[in-house]
């Protein structure tokens, strides 16, 4: 947590002894304050309960001036004048809008990621935010979870990193600035692996899954100093996070040393007794506050069943005076009891907004995936005179907004109708959307038809809705929906019969599953959600005013069945290459990937060579360094980037087949080669600073280089581990 200054110690202990039982349980309580709601609204509460110190929080308060009164009243109208944590879910961007964590991920640029938090902070402060509902770090390798959009993707290594970069942006260097706010590490844990990729539903997950997939990005949170953390509304093996006392005071407090607030999901308290484990609110906040939990979000279980569960004997003064004591320090670690109204004091400029638009455009481009380009379809030639832009995405602006969008003004979002012609001004463009996202209505495919002939390109925009993927939104279908199959279909008839390219780009918050559409496609991009300045970003990658450098951080599978498919898979006795029918593999679909992890091209044409590690042979506390040579023997400027993996040949514990353990990028002009140099620390082969693997075992170790995480595309070197 940080320390406290002497005062502000002193200062919590004299309001601890000051408080009144229905104060300290309105330091505990978090009320929702508008309409934006993820949940049931809760209603019956208002400002006079702020007043009379009932509520001490609050989430969903949209705008400075609104911020700005309501703390207002904490501060000068109640007894103690303690002020609220104002919460929101700045997820991706407050009123400039980044594209999703899982499209950041795309990036795999740990600076990147702490920048969108960093501009996302600042944004979300002026308006008088105090805490964020992120980073959320949620492993997925199922992309009929909706909530896949929300997270790092399928790599725990990728979630750790995402994760320190997330927290060290959103609470900048001091947490006590005024363009600081608090993240909270969400959600605590392995919501990632719901049954069947269900929203909500239950986890069953091993405690080797926990400690190598699951835990390792909350383990890095702390590490970078988290202020909270929100347990899932799941349970992990019958037990509801909300409750999981193992977890909660165990493993995350006990263990990875985590000192601050643990904040619940929305209404999960009270939902402990739908769980089947608490059977009315007072048992439910026994159970929680038992756990750890220290903020009940709008359940109002703290307020109403802690005086009673403390008659009873089920909760004693002292865990919710702990309680308390950490609400008290995150707010006097955020500077709240000196500067009150220091958030939302000053409204930024406009030369700061536009700069953000910048940066969001530059994200936005990078995190685009060139998925396949197989016949050179793109760039787009240059001076290109017709082009159609089809599809129900095209026109879509309020959709590239993505799952989450706080304050963003839908009318601000730019479709890529608009960036293209901005970026085309000499072209003429003809546009129609042909059908609706998720509609059965197919008479504009006709019309969109007609619009191919005589051009020299088509783009095609199909996907999701926003909606349509993040919270509630698992999706047991997720390929294309409503008529958009049938569009694409008539569409690369059409212009197959007149050798037009048509170039598709997928706008969703998962991989699709659309190994037809990528066979058939002349080039197919995955454009996520790009959010404010997707028209621009798209046009600048079909244009090539950008070099596509976007990596899936997602295994894209080709058919439903096979889901979850990801690169870390263990081998088993009978692997999938094995000879002979008695091996592990499907009988009616190929084992493989539509992409493999991390795949994605650029304008430019890499080969790797020469991989090396120095030492060769080398002690697991020491940190070596491998090289490959990058040639780009393309025509144009790209960026490679190039993943490290390890295998461990032999271990106790079946090791997975590959290990992320580092990532790397370089730029090249046309013609030029240049060396990669990765560090690999030894320890991070170790499971990380968890249980299970007393110590990393002698013997060699495969080290693979490569630009994704197929195997055939893969160069090897060896290291020998010793004692
Ligand atoms: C429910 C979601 O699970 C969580 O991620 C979010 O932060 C809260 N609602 C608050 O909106």
């Amino acid at each position: 947590m940080g320390t406290l200054k002497t005062q502000d110690a002193g200062r919590i202990d004299t309001l601890i002894g000051r408080m009144t039982l229905t104060e300290k349980l309105g330091q505990l309580t978090m009320m929702s304050a508008s309409h934006t709601v993820t949940g049931p609204v809760i209603t019956g509460h208002s400002v006079s309960d702020i007043r009379s110190g009932r509520i001490g929080n609050l989430l969903n308060l949209i705008g400075a001036a609104a911020a700005r009164e309501m703390q207002r009243v904490a501060v000068e109208e109640s007894r103690l004048g303690i002020p609220l944590l104002i919460g929101l879910d700045v997820i991706h961007g407050h009123r400039t809008l980044f594209p999703p964590p899982l499209a950041e991920a795309a990036l795999f640029d740990a600076q990147a990621w702490a920048l969108t938090a960093r501009e996302a902070a600042r944004e979300a402060a002026a308006d008088g935010i105090t805490m964020t509902f992120a980073p959320m770090l949620d492993v997925s390798r199922d992309p009929r979870w909706g909530r896949t959009v929300e997270g790092p993707g399928e790599s725990a290594w990728v979630g750790a990193r995402l994760a320190q970069a997330k927290v060290r942006g959103f609470q900048g260097a001091d947490l006590a600035a005024r363009d600081s706010i608090a993240a909270v590490a969400k959600h605590f844990c392995g919501y990632g692996a719901v049954t069947a990729g269900r929203e909500y539903a239950s986890v069953d997950v091993s405690d080797r899954a926990l400690l190598e997939v699951h835990l390792p990005p909350f383990a890095a949170a702390v590490d970078a100093g988290v202020a909270a953390v929100m347990p899932a509304f799941t349970d992990l093996a019958g037990i509801p996070m909300t409750a999981h006392s193992g977890m909660l005071r165990g493993r995350l407090r006990r263990q990875l040393g985590f000192e601050g607030v643990v904040v619940s999901d929305y209404n999960a308290v009270a939902e402990l007794i739908q769980h089947g484990v608490a059977a009315d609110l007072i048992e439910a906040a026994a159970l929680a506050l038992e756990a750890g939990v220290d903020i009940d979000m709008v359940s109002g279980a703290y307020l109403e069943g802690l005086p009673a569960a403390l008659e009873r004997g089920l909760v004693g003064l002292a865990q919710i005076d702990e309680s308390v004591r950490r609400v008290l320090t995150l707010k006097a670690r955020l500077g709240l009891f000196e500067d009150p109204y220091g958030r939302g004091a000053a409204a930024e400029s406009a030369a700061v907004v536009a700069e953000r638009r910048r940066l969001a455009r530059d994200i936005a481009a990078r995190s685009i995936v060139l998925l396949t380009n197989g016949s050179g379809a793109l760039p787009l030639p240059a001076g290109i005179g017709r082009l159609a832009l089809l599809g129900p995405l095209a026109d879509a602006p309020a959709e590239m907004r993505g799952p989450w969008w706080s304050a963003a003004d839908p009318d601000a979002q730019v479709s890529v109708l608009a960036g293209i012609r901005a970026a085309l001004p000499q072209a003429q463009i003809r546009h129609a959307s042909g059908c609706g996202i998720a509609d059965p209505d197919d008479s504009g495919i006709a019309g969109a038809l007609q619009l191919c002939d005589g051009t020299e390109a088509v783009v095609l925009c199909l996907g999701e809705a926003a909606t349509m993927s993040g919270e509630a939104a698992s999706r047991a279908h997720p390929g294309l929906p409503g008529r958009q199959q049938e569009l694409a279909e008539a569409v690369l008839r059409r212009a197959g019969a007149r050798a037009i390219p048509v170039i598709a780009v997928l706008f969703s918050g998962r991989p699709l599953i659309v190994p037809w559409l990528a066979e058939r496609a002349s080039a197919l991009l995955a454009a996520w959600f790009p959010g404010c300045e997707a028209g621009h970003a798209v046009a600048d990658v079909l244009t090539g005013r950008t070099s596509p450098s976007g990596r899936t951080p997602i295994t894209w599978p080709r058919a439903v069945g096979q889901i979850p498919l990801f690169f870390g898979q263990r081998s088993g006795g009978r692997p999938a290459d094995l000879a002979g029918p008695f091996a592990s593999r499907y009988i009616d679909e190929s084992t493989g990937p539509l992409f493999p992890f991390g795949h994605g091209l650029t304008y430019g044409r890499f080969t790797l060579s020469h991989p090396r590690v120095t030492p060769q042979s080398a002690r697991a506390s020491d940190t070596v360094e491998v090289r490959v040579d990058v040639e780009n023997h393309g025509p144009r400027r790209a960026q490679e980037t190039v993943f490290l993996f390890t295998r461990r040949m032999k271990s106790r514990v079946a090791p997975p087949t590959l290990e992320l353990h580092g990532v790397g990028k370089i730029a090249l002009d046309a013609g030029a080669s240049g060396t990669l140099t990765l560090p690999l620390a030894l320890e991070e082969l170790r499971a990380p600073g968890l249980d299970l693997e007393p110590a990393l075992e002698p013997g060699a170790i495969e080290i693979l280089v490569g630009p994704s995480a197929d195997r055939a595309s893969l160069l090897t070197c060896r290291l020998e581990l010793v004692d």
